[in-house]
């Protein structure tokens, strides 16, 4: 196949990309888009403060603008982020406690309602575990409501939308010894044990020369599979440029490959210059929107299969 999304789904998986609504007016933007990719999450547009600017007041507009984009050409959505410590409205920010709470769930509940029957895949919570050595919860306004929100998210998106595979997805939980990655693992296989809502677990995956692509990074992937989850890429991006930067992207495709329930992958932007990074060159396109040197290391490990 000459695409990504076509070379994906030669073994049934997809290929997607984190789209900017600001960038849907980018002909060259969309042109790339529709060609190359077939599920699509929204960079910034279904976070909780543009989904929920004032207290029960939502606001769809920039996420309808992607997801009906998405839809409109036969692509799928995954949802970011239902649940998250970060870019939370104002509102949210100070709050605690029982309020907070349910200002949570409402807001899951709403968004999920929303988009009933729209959504593969909701990544209900977003980034709750700590970095360093302690595989721990992160504190935040969230975590303070009790240790149990996370399930308390999985149920009320499961309630609101029971088509929708719903995820935990995180970071820096590529590396199978990292006590990150271990606690991760052991929720997920706590939710399992006990019947909580969980189908899949999202790894972002932003490396750099600090955060490399472990080498036991299939070992990861198949571990959480083996609870019983989907695993999926969601956020893929890698600095570095020319043949480096290929071998490293071949080698996170080789190992969703090798991993039956590794069902997708998404990079988290189209050209270099769509990046939340600042600078670098992290991602398959260049500024121009050429194909790099690492997409076509993708297509072709892709189209190995
Ligand atoms: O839209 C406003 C604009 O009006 C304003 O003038 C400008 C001034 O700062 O800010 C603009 O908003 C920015 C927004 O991106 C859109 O560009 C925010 O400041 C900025 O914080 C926001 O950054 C996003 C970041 O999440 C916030 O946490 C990035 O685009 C987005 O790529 C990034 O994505 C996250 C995932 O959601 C979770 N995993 C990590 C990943 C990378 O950080």
């Amino acid at each position: 196949a000459s695409t990504l999304a076509g070379a994906a789904q030669q073994s049934g998986r997809y290929f997607g990309t984190a789209v900017a609504a600001s960038r849907l007016g980018d002909s060259t933007y969309v042109g790339i888009l529709n060609r190359e990719f077939d599920m699509v999450t929204a960079e910034n547009e279904m976070k909780m403060d543009a989904t929920e600017p004032s207290q029960g007041r939502f606001s769809y507009g920039n996420a309808d603008r992607i997801v009906n984009q998405a839809i409109g050409q036969g692509k799928r959505v995954r949802g970011h982020a239902l649940a998250w410590h970060s870019q939370q409205p104002s509102w949210m920010q100070n709050m605690s406690g029982s309020s907070l709470r349910s200002a949570m769930l409402n807001h899951v509940t709403q968004v999920a309602t929303y988009y009933r029957g729209k959504i593969y895949a909701w990544d209900v919570v977003n980034e709750a575990f700590a970095d360093g050595s302690g595989g721990g919860r992160r504190d935040s306004n969230l975590q303070r409501t009790g240790n149990d929100w996370i399930e308390a998210a999985f149920r009320a998106a499961r309630a609101a939308d029971p088509g929708a595979k719903l995820c935990y997805n995180d970071y820096n939980t590529d590396n199978w010894s990292h006590a990150k990655t271990q606690g991760v693992y052991r929720m997920v296989q706590d939710f399992k044990t006990r019947g909580v809502p969980i189908d899949c677990v999202g790894f972002q995956a932003h490396f750099n020369s600090g955060n490399p692509v472990p080498s036991n990074y299939h070992t990861t992937l198949q571990n959480f599979a083996n609870l019983g989850v989907d695993v999926q890429i969601t956020e893929l991006d890698i600095e570095g440029s020319g043949s480096s930067q290929a071998q490293q992207y071949q080698g996170v495709v080789q190992a969703c490959l090798s991993v039956t329930r590794c069902t997708g992958i998404t990079v988290w932007g189209i050209r270099d210059s769509d990046s939340w990074r600042a600078s670098g060159t992290p991602l398959l396109f260049d500024n121009s929107g050429n194909k790099k040197a690492a997409y076509n290391s993708v297509l072709s490990v892709l189209n190995n299969v």
